[in-house]
């Protein structure tokens, strides 16, 4: 503590950098990380680490610790019910260099989901990446900085997803890269 009362340390106060999401059972997380091994031999680049893998829903950015509770409960406002998702596509951006799984048709269930959580953020006050005018483009991030500039994308065996519920993640950047901790999972019922 300083002479004057305020806390010492650096200016600005802790921020958790959070985003919700859907993270893969085990079988998907298989099939993505031979998917992101072998895209990064093939392309060059960063294959995601096994246990990072995941679709982002809405990503929030950094926020204070203080406001993890409103978010809770933004989330806890969300309707959707479970949905099967068929990862059978990779794509490429070459704006950021990423190489990603997804799926070739669009999933009600999952773009339902995706606009019941913007509108509750929204409600509580934030900004997510649908209502910003940024289109909600479900992917999973496989490789990141790929050399390739026009890679020839192979097939995708396909993977069937059974998403039953949705996660809000904190993450915690380092040299080696984002590191992931789960803080917060709402299942996704049938009504
Ligand atoms: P990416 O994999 O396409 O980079 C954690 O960073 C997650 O949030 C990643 O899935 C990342 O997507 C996504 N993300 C990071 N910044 C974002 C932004 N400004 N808008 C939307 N999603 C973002």
């Amino acid at each position: 503590m300083r002479p004057d009362g305020r806390p010492s340390g650096p200016e600005r106060p802790e921020q958790a950098r959070v985003f919700f999401a859907l993270w893969p059972d085990e079988g998907v997380r298989a099939g993505l990380h031979r998917a992101a091994l072998d895209g990064a031999k093939r392309f060059g680049g960063r294959a995601t680490a096994r246990e990072s893998l995941h679709l982002t829903l809405a990503f929030i950015g950094d926020v204070p610790p203080d406001d993890l509770p409103r978010l809770h409960e933004a989330a806890a406002g969300v309707e959707g019910e479970p949905f099967r998702l068929t990862l059978d596509r990779l794509g490429f951006w070459g704006h950021n260099r990423i190489l990603w799984a997804g799926s070739g048709d669009a999933v009600a269930g999952l773009t339902r989901l995706a606009h019941s959580l913007a509108e509750r953020l929204q409600d509580a006050g934030y900004a997510s990446g649908i209502k910003t005018g940024r289109p909600f483009v479900p992917h999973i991030t496989l490789v990141r900085n790929v050399s390739d500039r026009h890679p020839e994308l192979p097939a995708l065996t396909p993977m069937d997803w059974a998403c039953d519920e949705f996660v809000l993640v904190r993450s915690r950047l380092s040299s080696r890269g984002a590191a992931y901790e789960t803080i917060g999972h709402w299942p996704l019922r049938s009504t």
